[in-house]
């Protein structure tokens, strides 16, 4: 963009220097009228001082001459031309605005004294309501674009700065500060005419990275600990407890229970990262809802009964096709009514239920499994983050009841892929309802 030849809106050059230069022929034309004055003159002259013409034509030869062959410049034109370059510096051109504005990230033109003189849609309003004549400045406070919006304003080449702007949740920008020389061939370390400054929305990115830069540290958290702890009790056992029968029994128990708690685990992450890997591919496989939900709570009848809490199931005999993988959707069903079963055992039941509905996000038909205990609920506030890794209300009580945190995690990876949903409903104290929604498969009709 810097080096482009820019037109001015009447569509002639607007350097100021070859304007006029307009060649013999059209320098006559431009004179066309002064000449017939002076031919007019000196035919007076001639007939009233009775002298010969062909001096007359000689005078006319020269004036036609220096008309044709003399360069020259009116002032006026001069000026208008200095002018009109001088304003080109000052505003970018049509050409100019329509690429800034057919971005889509927030972007400005500003002039070499780096005031606004243009800002895109996006750009309008991110630094407040910016107007063109403001000096861009006022706006901002971190001192490293400042100084970047210097240096380029000084002749310096392209910067590339991170700017970061809090409103109402911090939002991080890569900001680009692109000088613009309107001349073919800027001469080094000159100053530009315009500054183009564009911010890249890079808030997104930064939460993926933080997200899996924390995700390995939770990760390596949760083994390290009952690695440590392991290590521990082996060291003990080679030495203060060498030989003591008991504490040998009862060290080794705690280190089953760690080595379990590895394992579970491990075999979690290893479930993740599988599903992680197949995101984008769709089940290619029919299976019946019904027949998982009543696999899920005959296999979980033992704990059940170990909770003391009653299942009430719906009918589920009917079959309920959806689209889907056998393994995963077990997994899902076994996550939830494992969770009902341990969080909300205080509600000593549990129901599930399957509904056919249209789902009002899509208009589809869904089958709506819900899940529903009447223990001790979830505050609201976390309820947005229940399906992050290792995202517990309680970490102390899920490592107790032998959770993972990951559990639910596993449950939205499984649904996205199967295009279906989570929704979360709980009342503190009433207990929880955790409905999942699939999508019906195309040959079960209603
Ligand atoms: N039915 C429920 N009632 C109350 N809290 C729940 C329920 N289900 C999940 N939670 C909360 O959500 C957290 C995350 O669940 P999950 O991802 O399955 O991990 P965990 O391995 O801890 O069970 C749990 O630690 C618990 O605090
Ligand atoms: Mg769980």
């Amino acid at each position: 963009m810097a080096n482009d030849k820019h037109t001015p809106r009447s569509g002639k050059s607007y350097d100021a220097e070859p304007f006029m230069d307009t060649g013999p022929l059209l320098r006559l034309y431009a004179a066309r009228w002064v000449l017939l004055v002076a031919v007019i003159g000196l035919a007076w002259i001639t007939y009233s001082t009775g002298s010969e013409p062909w001096r007359a034509a000689v005078v006319f030869a020269v004036i036609l001459f220096a008309t044709a062959f003399l360069p020259r410049r009116r002032k006026v034109t001069r000026l208008k031309a200095r002018a009109q370059a001088r304003r080109l510096t000052m505003v970018p051109d049509v050409h100019m605005r329509k690429l800034a504005a057919a971005l889509p990230d927030p972007c400005f033109i500003l002039d070499r004294r780096g005031i606004v003189r243009f800002a895109n849609a996006p750009g309008g309003t991110i630094f407040g309501n910016v107007k063109e004549g403001d000096p861009l400045s006022f706006r901002i406070r971190q001192p490293n674009m400042l100084a970047a919006l210097d240096n380029v304003l000084d002749g310096g080449p392209i910067e590339k700065v991170e700017y970061s702007l809090k409103s109402h949740s911090e939002r991080v920008y890569e900001a680009w500060v692109t000088p613009i020389h309107l001349s073919a061939e800027p001469m080094g370390g000159a100053r530009p005419d315009f500054i183009l400054l564009l911010l890249h929305d890079q808030t997104e990115q930064k939460n993926i990275e933080r997200m899996r830069a924390d995700f390995v540290a939770n990760a390596s958290h949760e083994l390290r600990t009952p690695l440590a702890s392991v290590i521990g009790f082996i060291e003990t056992l080679q030495g203060p407890a060498k030989g003591d029968i008991a504490a040998t029994e009862k060290f080794l128990g705690i280190m089953l229970d760690q080595a379990e708690r590895m394992s579970r685990l491990v075999s979690d992450l290893l479930s993740l990262s599988r599903i992680e890997m197949k995101a984008h591919v769709l089940p290619d496989t029919q299976v019946d809802l019904s027949k998982i939900i009543s696999h899920v709570a005959d296999a979980l009848a033992p704990l059940a009964r170990d909770q003391n809490v009653t299942v009430n199931m719906c009918a589920c005999d009917d079959s309920r096709w959806i689209a889907g993988d056998r393994d995963e959707l077990v997994q899902v069903f076994e996550n939830l009514v494992e969770n009902a079963l341990k969080y909300g055992q205080d509600g000593e039941k549990i129901d599930i239920d399957c509904k056919k509905i249209v789902d009002p996000a899509d208009g589809q038909l869904h089958y709506a499994v819900s899940i529903r205990d009447y223990g001790q609920g979830i505050p609201t506030e976390h309820l947005p983050r229940l399906t992050e890794r290792f995202y517990r209300i309680d970490v102390a009580s899920s490592r107790e009841r032998k959770g993972t945190g990951l559990g639910l995690a596993i449950v939205k990876h499984i649904l996205t892929r199967h295009r279906g949903r989570l929704l979360v409903n709980s009342v503190s104290g009433l207990g929880s309802t955790f409905e999942v929604r699939l999508p019906v498969a195309d040959s079960d009709d209603l």
